[in-house]
């Protein structure tokens, strides 16, 4: 049984990249393996955040966790600031990198431009990350490819405290979807859909109406040759659009370009609306009735014991390793 470790950030509504990129490798991968899965509140807050919509947002996220599927009979489902052995290992592995290798994160560049000054904790966000992966001995890391970078970073730093200190740490691998892995903005397909872009038809949310479903998907950017076929490189919207569908239906791409040679894009556009909407009805349903319930507080309660119970593990062996404390 190999160990899974990923996280998601509580700012903002979950939405599709995140679930065709991660989470739906989640709910795959708890049949066959021990799986930990974190809401990242401490990540959350690098940017300033409301106090109360943050733990709304932690919540939510929780909710959304078990609404799509994941079993906390099966995975552990906890919030990263119920378990101090994130910050704790996150200090360590700050003492084992440089500023030269955070300043090449890409996410960083783009988060800190035009920007006068930055906060610290944006700049070693990636730590953190490394050391929520590391905390739990992780074999597997299932995320979207936008995290690529600050995978090969957490493996950096275990490879170069593992040189000195022989087994400190297990070595991770991301686990990255060939379809899915990147799903576009929908207003702008050069970029990533994201949860924090202000257009909020740039992006479906796994808990809009259908009514908003049908919005984004009718005014998603595609371009005026008309024909359904998928070229990223010269026609991004129609293919990421293409890519939607084939992975919430399972008909592969070249199936889809067959089925619709000759139809417009209005055609297509309408029956992606169909299936998206069918496709999330059922996690909406289910989420309404989680999140409120008194099992998501029990279940978190429960997920962060038994989370914090394997980083002590861990946090003992890297302590003993560094010669921290006393014997
Ligand atoms: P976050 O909260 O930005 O995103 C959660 C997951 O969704 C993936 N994702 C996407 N996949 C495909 N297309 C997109 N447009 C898209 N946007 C987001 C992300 O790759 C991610 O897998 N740093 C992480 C959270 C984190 C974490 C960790 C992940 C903190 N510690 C440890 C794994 C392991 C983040 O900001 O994800």
């Amino acid at each position: 049984m190999k160990r899974v470790f990923s996280g998601v950030q509580p700012t903002g509504n979950i939405h599709l990249g995140n679930y065709l990129g991660a989470l739906r490798q989640f709910v795959e991968l708890q049949e066959d393996n021990q799986c930990i899965y974190c809401i990242v509140d401490m990540h959350a807050i690098t940017v300033p955040q409301d106090p109360e919509t943050l733990r709304k947002h932690t919540l939510d996220v929780a909710a959304l966790y078990l609404a799509i599927g994941i079993d906390p009979k099966k995975s552990i489902v906890f919030v990263q600031s119920d378990v101090s052995g994130h910050a704790e290992l996150s200090w360590i592995l700050t003492c084992s990198s440089y500023t030269g290798e955070l300043s090449r994160m890409t996410q960083f560049k783009d988060k800190s431009k035009n920007k006068e000054s930055a906060p610290a904790g944006l700049f070693t966000y990636p730590i953190l990350m490394a050391a929520d992966i590391l905390l739990y001995d992780t074999d597997v890391v299932p995320v979207g490819n936008d995290q690529k970078q600050h995978i090969e970073l957490c493996r950096d730093i275990a490879g170069r405290i593992n040189s000195r200190f022989p087994d400190t740490f297990v070595m991770p691998e991301g686990r990255f979807l060939k379809a899915g892995a990147r799903i576009m903005a929908l207003d702008d397909p050069t970029k990533k859909m994201s949860k924090s872009a202000e257009n909020i038809h740039s992006r479906i949310s796994l808990l809009d109406e259908p009514s908003k479903i049908k919005k984004s998907i009718m005014k998603a950017t595609t371009d005026s040759e008309g024909v359904i076929r998928f070229d990223a490189e010269n026609k991004p919207g129609i293919s990421n659009l293409l890519n939607i569908y084939s992975v919430l239906s399972g008909i592969t791409v070249e199936d889809l370009e067959k089925r619709y040679k000759g139809s417009g894009y209005g055609t297509f556009k309408k029956d992606l609306v169909d299936v998206t909407v069918e496709a999330l009805a059922p996690i909406k349903a289910r989420y309404e009735e989680i999140r409120s319930s008194q099992m998501l507080i029990d279940t978190l309660k429960d997920g962060a014991e038994r989370a914090d119970a394997i980083a002590q593990k861990t946090m003992t062996r890297v302590k003993e390793n560094f010669g921290l404390g006393l014997k």
